[in-house]
C-alpha cells in the first residue's frame, strides 16, 4: 500500500472529461480563475453577489462586511432572513411535489417526503415548539436518530429562531449533560431508541441519565419520539411529552420569525485541545450562504441530482449537507439510518441502485473499511447514476482514492476531496468537479472567495513541498461566529496573537505541491481523527483520570489502516502496575469506562500501564516519545530532557 502511496502521490492527474466540463456550473480552470479574480479584485462585492443571488431576504442587507470588531466579524448584518423560510417555503411553487428526503431506515423500509410534506411537517412542530414556550434564542438540544425526524426538529428550531445543538446518539449521558449544561438548553428533542444495524440503542434512558447528573436545570420539557416500538421505562408526566401529543391539532402553517443575519443558528459541539468541548457558534446568513454556494460549485449542483451525504446530522456534515446544503437549493436527497455494513458491505452500492443515486458523499475510512469487507462487491451493482463523488474527514490514501474512482465511479466521475471543518461552516479546499484536475489524496484548490495560506511559525509563507500551518487570511461568510460562553478561547484558539490575530489558525498542518495544491497532513494540535470523528486527547484523559483507580493518563494516536487513527491510552494506575490477567481486566474495565463517559467512539483501541510517564524535568508529558512507543518505533529524539529515561524501555514492552 505505501508503494502505491508514493507512486501515485504526486504524479497522476484527473482532469474532468469535456462532458463533465461542459455541463459544469462551473466550467474549466478558465471558470475558476474568473471568479478567483473576481473575489481578489471586489472581495465584499463577490460576495454580496452570491448572497443575492442564493438566499432569499426579507429585508435585503445593505452592509456586506462589517471587521470593525475583529476577530468578531459580522456579514450582511442588517438583513433579516430566515433559513428554514429558505429551505422549505420559498421551494413550494416551484418544487412542491418534488421529493426532498428518501428516507432509507436501517431495516430497508423507505418514506419519501415532498416539499410540501416536510414543510407542513416542520410548521406542525414549530407551532409544537411555540406552545412550550421556546422562543427566539432559546436553546433546543437534539439527541436523535438520522432520519426525518432529527431534520424537522432542526428545520422547526430555525424557523422560530431558536438555536439548536444537535448531539450525536454516540454520545454518553456524560457527554450529554456537558452540553446540555454549556448551552442552557430549555428543551432536549430525543426518541426512545435509534436503530443501527439491527440493533437498538437506547436515547431516551441516556437523557433521563443525563438530566439526573445534574448542572441541566435549565431543561423544562423533552420530547420523545417513537423510533420503535419499545416502551419507555420512567415516563415522567411532568417532563416528558410524546412527539404526536406535541403536533396533535397545530396548524400546518407556522409564520417564519426572521431574524439577523448574525442570529446564531446553531452550536455544535467539538472537540479541542482542552478537556471541554467547544461550542462552535454558526450565524445564519453567512452560514446559509456556505451551504449554497458549495452546493452550487463543489457538488455542481443540478435540479435532477438525487444526492446523498451519509454523515449523521450530529456532526457538521450532516448540517451542512444534509439538513440544510441539500434542502435549500432544492434538491431530492437520500437520508440513510443505518451502518453501511448491514445486512453486508453492499449496502451503499444497492441504495445508489436502487434509488438512482448522482452524487456520493462519504467518509475515507468508510471507502477503506468497505474495501477490506467487499472490494468486488459495487460491481454487483448499477451505479451509472453516479456522476460526482465525494469525501470528507480526514486525507484520503491513494489507493482508496482510486479504488474508489474505479470502482464506484466507474472511471468518469470526479471526486471531490473537500478539506473544511466544523468551524468553517463549508467547504473550503475542494476541486470544482467541472474545472480544476484531481490529484489522488490532495483537496486541490481552495473555492473562490477562499483564501487560504501556508505558514511558518512567524506567518510568513512556506515554499512548496515544505510543511506548515493551513490558516485563511480574510473572514469569510460561513465562519465560526465565537464559542459560546467563551469568546476568550475563541480568538486564542483561531486568531493567536502570534500571527497578530489576523489570520485564522486551522490547526492542521499542509504542504504546496509544485502546482499549487494543497495537502493536509494533519493536526497540529491534540485531536485525533479517529473514523472522520474529531476526538480531543485532553478530552478522554479527563474521562481515564476521572476512574477511581487511576492517576494519570496520556493518549496519543497511532496511524490505523482502516480507521485513520485509533486511540492508544498510556495509563498509571493509583496502585501497583497492573500485570497479565489483571492487566486486561483492568484495561477492559477502563475501556467500558470511556465508553460510558464519552462514548464508544471515544474507547481506546489499546491500553498499557506503566509506573510513570516520560517527563520533562518541568513535568511536561512528551507525548511524541508516546507516538513512537505506539507505533512502535524506534526512539530516535533527544531524550537528554527527560526526568525518567528508564520508563521508556518499560512502556515499550507494555503492550497486553
Ligand atoms: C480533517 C469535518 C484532510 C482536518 C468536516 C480538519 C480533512 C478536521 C479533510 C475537521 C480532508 C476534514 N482532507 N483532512 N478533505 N476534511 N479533515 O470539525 O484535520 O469534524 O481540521 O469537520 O478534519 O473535522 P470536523
Amino acid at each position: 500500500m505505501s508503494s502505491i502511496d508514493s507512486v501515485l502521490k504526486e504524479n497522476r492527474l484527473f482532469p474532468p472529461s469535456d462532458d463533465f466540463r461542459t455541463k459544469a456550473n462551473v466550467s474549466g480552470l478558465e471558470g475558476y480563475n474568473a471568479l478567483c479574480d473576481k473575489a481578489n479584485s471586489d472581495y465584499e462585492g463577490f460576495w454580496a453577489e452570491l448572497a443575492r443571488e442564493l438566499v432569499s431576504w426579507k429585508k435585503p442587507f445593505t452592509k456586506t462586511l462589517n471587521d470593525s470588531n475583529a476577530p468578531s466579524y459580522k456579514w450582511f448584518e442588517d438583513g433579516e432572513l430566515n433559513v428554514s423560510y429558505n429551505c422549505l417555503d420559498r421551494h413550494l411553487e416551484a418544487r412542491g411535489n418534488k421529493v426532498a428526503i428518501i428516507f432509507e431506515a436501517d431495516d430497508g423500509a423507505v418514506t419519501k417526503v415532498t416539499y410540501r410534506d416536510l414543510y407542513q411537517r416542520v410548521c406542525q412542530f414549530a407551532n409544537g415548539l411555540k406552545g412550550l414556550g421556546v422562543t427566539k434564542g432559546d436553546r433546543v438540544v437534539i439527541y436523535m436518530p438520522h432520519g426525518i425526524e432529527a431534520i424537522v426538529a432542526m428545520q422547526a428550531t430555525a424557523r422560530i429562531g431558536a438555536i439548536h445543538s444537535v448531539v450525536f446518539g454516540g454520545f454518553s449521558a456524560g457527554a450529554l449533560r456537558d452540553r446540555i449544561s454549556d448551552a442552557q438548553a430549555k428543551i432536549v428533542i430525543t426518541a426512545n431508541e435509534s436503530v443501527r444495524g439491527g440493533k437498538a440503542v437506547p436515547l431516551k434512558s441516556v437523557t433521563d441519565e443525563a438530566l439526573g447528573l445534574g448542572g441541566c436545570e435549565s431543561i423544562e420539557k423533552v420530547i420523545v419520539y417513537p423510533r420503535t416500538l419499545n416502551k419507555c421505562e420512567h415516563w415522567n408526566e411532568e417532563r416528558n411529552i410524546w412527539w404526536s401529543a406535541l403536533i396533535k391539532g397545530q396548524p400546518t402553517d407556522c409564520e417564519p420569525e426572521w431574524v439577523d443575519a448574525e442570529h446564531p443558528l446553531f452550536i455544535l459541539y467539538t472537540s479541542g485541545s482542552t478537556g471541554k468541548p467547544k461550542g462552535i457558534q454558526h450565524s445564519t446568513g453567512g452560514y446559509l450562504l456556505g451551504t449554497q454556494v458549495t452546493m452550487k460549485w463543489v457538488f455542481d449542483y443540478k435540479e435532477n441530482d438525487v444526492f446523498w451525504c451519509t454523515a449523521d446530522v450530529g456532526w457538521i456534515t450532516g448540517h451542512s449537507y444534509v439538513t440544510y446544503g441539500p434542502l435549500g437549493i432544492g434538491a431530492t436527497q437520500v437520508v440513510f439510518e443505518g451502518v453501511p455494513t448491514y445486512p453486508d458491505a453492499g449496502r451503499f452500492w444497492s441504495m445508489i441502485e436502487k434509488h438512482g443515486v448522482t452524487t456520493f458523499y462519504t467518509a475515507p475510512t468508510a471507502i477503506r473499511s468497505l474495501i477490506k469487507l467487499g472490494g468486488d462487491l459495487p460491481k454487483k451493482y448499477d451505479l451509472s447514476s453516479l456522476r460526482l463523488l465525494g469525501t470528507v474527514g480526514e486525507p484520503i490514501n491513494p489507493e482508496a482514492w482510486i479504488w474508489y474512482h474505479e470502482v464506484v465511479g466507474g472511471g468518469r466521475c470526479p471526486i471531490v476531496d473537500t478539506w473544511w471543518q466544523t468551524e468553517t461552516g463549508a467547504n473550503m479546499i475542494a476541486p470544482l468537479p467541472g474545472a480544476v484536475a484531481t490529484k489522488p489524496g490532495s483537496c486541490t484548490l481552495p473555492i473562490p472567495g477562499i483564501i487560504a495560506d501556508i505558514v511558518d511559525e512567524a506567518g510568513a509563507p512556506v515554499e512548496p513541498g515544505k510543511g506548515g500551518f493551513l490558516v485563511i487570511k480574510k473572514p469569510w461568510p460561513a465562519m465560526v461566529r465565537t464559542i459560546w460562553n467563551d469568546p476568550e478561547r475563541f480568538k486564542k484558539t483561531y486568531f493567536p496573537e502570534e500571527f497578530n490575530g489576523k489570520l485564522y489558525l486551522a490547526g492542521d498542518s499542509a504542504h504546496f505541491d509544485e502546482n499549487g495544491y494543497i495537502w493536509i497532513m494533519g493536526r497540529i494540535d491534540d485531536v485525533l481523527n479517529v473514523s472522520g470523528h474529531r476526538l480531543g486527547t485532553m478530552e478522554i484523559e479527563s474521562a481515564l483520570v476521572a476512574n477511581p483507580l487511576v492517576a494519570e493518563s496520556a493518549v496519543v494516536g497511532k496511524p490505523h489502516e482502516i480507521k485513520g487513527e485509533s486511540v492508544v491510552a498510556f495509563v498509571v494506575l493509583k496502585g501497583n502496575r497492573p500485570e497479565g490477567e489483571e492487566a486486561k481486566k483492568i484495561a477492559k474495565e477502563l475501556r467500558e469506562w470511556v465508553a460510558h463517559e464519552i462514548g464508544k467512539i471515544a474507547q481506546p483501541d489499546e491500553i498499557r500501564f506503566g509506573d510513570n510517564l516520560p517527563k520533562t524535568r518541568s513535568g511536561k508529558i512528551m507525548r511524541r516519545l508516546l507516538r513512537d512507543i505506539a507505533k512502535g518505533q524506534e526512539i530516535t529524539q533527544d531524550v537528554s530532557t527527560l526526568e525518567n529515561p528508564a520508563i521508556l524501555e518499560q512502556l515499550r514492552h507494555s503492550a497486553l
